[in-house]
């Protein structure tokens, strides 16, 4: 059975080796580069500082144990100021918490992706973005964010993924500014597409200490040259979600072979920070095991740079195992495509572990 991926993550495009940590800088700007012009488009430029602005008064939530507070962030653009909403949820003890910096589906403080209780109940703040209040989820490269920008017509131009993946941290610009919320420890999360978003948030946003991906499959942790049965491929992709990605990546149709890139190198992008991948047994169009073995190959840019990496299996992980000896963390669960209680019981687990509690 395959399990090892290419291109390999400690060889420079050119061939030639990556040989230390300092070399590893090196490579993860290359990849960086190439799965930005190849996959997802590059991000829009940064003008100036962002800004928060807190809506109305907080609330209480979770039986009073939490506030929520609405708050906008804005920014500048080409085409003027852009501004979106978000709700910062938090621990009512006057305390600062490590937090999640969550994509979501729905605007929804109770939503059944969030167990906000549970969340709150372990200690955590949650930073929410509704990702449609970004651009919308379809081709449309005008609406909100995609129409503020001259986007470019070369290949190269973002898909939606990078715009919300941009969106996270233009909040995670101010997120120090908010009471409750411990800039320094955040963990970035979504589920699915918005997997995929976190996964690319984290790959490029240095600040994020902790990149979580909940069944993001292709275009996420899993890789295009291991796919398994009833997999999701960028052949299936191309035709319904063209738009989450640049137009690059169609060249890739049914030639996996000739991607300069695979999926492990978004995953590599984290290194040294600290990485946890969730997969879900019946969620095949996702295919898990090929997440966890982009994880299996995505370990040298940690061990290049003197951290434990991957410690799991390279056989298919058992049903409820977890691996979470060192900065990669992987488990897969009973069930389908969701980001359930389990799910976040286990990245809050790793959260624990990342920040010594
Ligand atoms: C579709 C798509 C997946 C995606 C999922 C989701 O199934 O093919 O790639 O992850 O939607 O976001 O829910």
């Amino acid at each position: 059975m395959k399990t090892e991926l290419e291109p390999k993550i400690l060889r420079f495009a050119d061939g030639t080796e990556v040989k230390n940590a300092e070399d590893f800088k090196k490579r993860r700007a290359e990849m960086l580069d190439i799965l930005a012009r190849e996959e997802y488009g590059y991000m829009p430029p940064v003008m100036g500082e962002t800004r928060l602005k807190f809506i109305g008064e907080p609330e209480y939530i979770c039986a009073g144990m939490a506030l929520l507070r609405r708050a906008e962030v804005s920014f500048d653009t080409p085409k003027g100021e852009f501004s979106f909403p978000v709700k910062l949820m938090t621990p009512d003890d006057g305390e600062k918490h490590p937090c999640f910096l969550f994509n979501n589906f729905q605007d929804l403080t109770y939503h059944h992706y969030l167990p906000i209780e549970e969340i709150i109940a372990h200690q955590y703040s949650v930073a929410l973005i509704y990702y449609n209040d970004i651009t919308s989820d379809n081709n449309d490269m005008s609406d909100k964010l995609a129409g503020m920008y001259d986007r470019a017509d070369d290949g190269t131009g973002y898909g939606k993924i990078t715009l919300w993946a941009f969106a996270m941290s233009r909040l995670l610009d101010r997120l120090g500014d908010c009471p409750g919320f411990d800039a320094e420890n955040v963990a970035s999360i979504g589920h699915s597409r918005l997997g995929k978003t976190s996964l690319w948030c984290g790959a490029n946003d240095e600040r994020i200490k902790l990149v979580i991906s909940n069944d993001s499959g292709c275009g996420g942790a899993s890789s295009e040259r291991i796919k398994h049965k009833g997999a999701e491929k960028i052949s299936d992709m191309a035709v319904k979600f063209p738009f989450w990605f640049c137009e690059n990546r169609s060249k890739y149709i049914d030639k996996p072979d000739e991607m300069p890139f695979d999926q492990h190198f978004l995953l590599a992008c984290a290194a040294p920070r600290y990485l946890s991948v969730g997969s879900a047994e019946k969620d095949t169009w996702a295919d898990p095991y090929s997440e966890q073995l982009s994880c299996f190959n995505a370990s040298p840019a940690w061990e290049i740079q003197g951290f434990c990496g991957y410690t799991g299996k390279e056989e298919p992980a058992e049903i409820g195992e977890s691996f979470d000896g060192g900065r990669i963390s992987y488990h897969i669960r009973r069930g389908t495509h969701f980001l359930s209680r389990t799910d976040w019981l286990n990245y809050m687990k790793v959260f624990d572990n990342v920040i010594g509690r």
